[in-house]
């Protein structure tokens, strides 16, 4: 497994990240085939391949269903092996996403990832934006929020997953840490912005960067090579498929 600076952190990532989605919520998922949320014998399998191949990173969010919640279950007595990123903004409730990007929220977010996940910190905390990027980074408090409870010792980094690369300016501008960015062959629209963010010492982690299952796994070489690109976080449930795209990582695009 290759590991790389995720920024100006200070943290250390995995090129292959671990996406939780799947393992929390099956309701206003877009993935090509249905699937079953795995048992906790499954979940757990999956999460010794992901230590086996050397994965340091897992995403979450308390959009995710009971996600967070099974993290915390599971990385019990093996918290500080990992780095777990999480968000605040987006409520998946009744099968239905609402958005509350309030400073009260973040904190009181931010207050129940902790006792979810069973730990005393979180090593990233994103925004999980509705898609009004800008307004979000520097009209609501909802940075500042994140940066406070940064500056308490609760939270490692913060950032935003935006969704848009005029989004992933504004990020990098307000000084964010880290940005959850989409790129895969077929959606480059955020490519330079990517490769400026690395420049200006932001971590990036991908997400969709197998179009959410639609792309082939070859696309996570294409992914990997492009300027600017920490770790690139893929959802799967499958171990077959985690070590296919661990594989597929460590072998040069040209060999494959
Ligand atoms: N913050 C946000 O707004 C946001 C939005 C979307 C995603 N994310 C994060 O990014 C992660 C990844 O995004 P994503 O799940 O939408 O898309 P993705 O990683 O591009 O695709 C995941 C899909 O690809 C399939 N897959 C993975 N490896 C495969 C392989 N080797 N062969 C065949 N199929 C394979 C998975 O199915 P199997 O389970 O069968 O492997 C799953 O259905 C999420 O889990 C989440 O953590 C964040």
């Amino acid at each position: 497994m290759q590991y790389r600076p995720l920024g100006n952190t200070g943290m250390t990532v995995s090129l292959l990240g671990l996406g939780t989605v799947k393992l929390g919520r099956d309701q206003q998922v877009r993935y090509p085939h249905a699937f079953r949320i795995p048992d906790d014998a499954e979940a757990a399998a999956l999460l010794d391949c992901a230590t086996e191949l050397g994965i340091n990173l897992l995403d979450t969010a308390p959009a995710y269903g009971t996600s967070e919640a099974r993290l915390g279950r599971l990385l019990r007595g093996r918290r500080s092996r990992w780095l777990v990123c999480t968000k605040v903004g987006e409520i998946f409730e009744d099968g239905r996403s609402r958005y509350d990007f309030s400073p009260e929220h973040v904190r009181r977010s931010v207050e129940r990832s902790l006792e979810r996940l069973a730990s005393d910190y979180l090593d990233i905390v994103l925004i999980h934006s509705d898609g009004h990027d800008r307004e979000i980074l520097t009209q609501l408090g909802t940075l500042q929020a994140l940066q406070e409870l940064k500056r308490a010792g609760l939270v490692r980094a913060v950032g935003i997953s935006h969704k848009s690369a005029d989004g992933a300016a504004c990020a990098i501008e307000v000084g964010c840490d880290v940005i959850m960015a989409v790129l895969n062959p077929d959606e480059r629209a955020e490519a330079s912005v990517i490769a400026r963010a690395g420049v200006a010492g932001c971590g990036v982690l991908i997400k969709k960067a197998l179009a959410s299952g639609h792309a082939a796994p070859q696309s996570l070489q294409f992914v990997a090579a492009q300027p600017g690109v920490s770790s690139i976080i893929v959802g799967t449930i499958d171990p077959r498929h985690l070590k296919e795209n661990a594989a597929l990582l460590d072998t040069p695009p040209e060999a494959s």
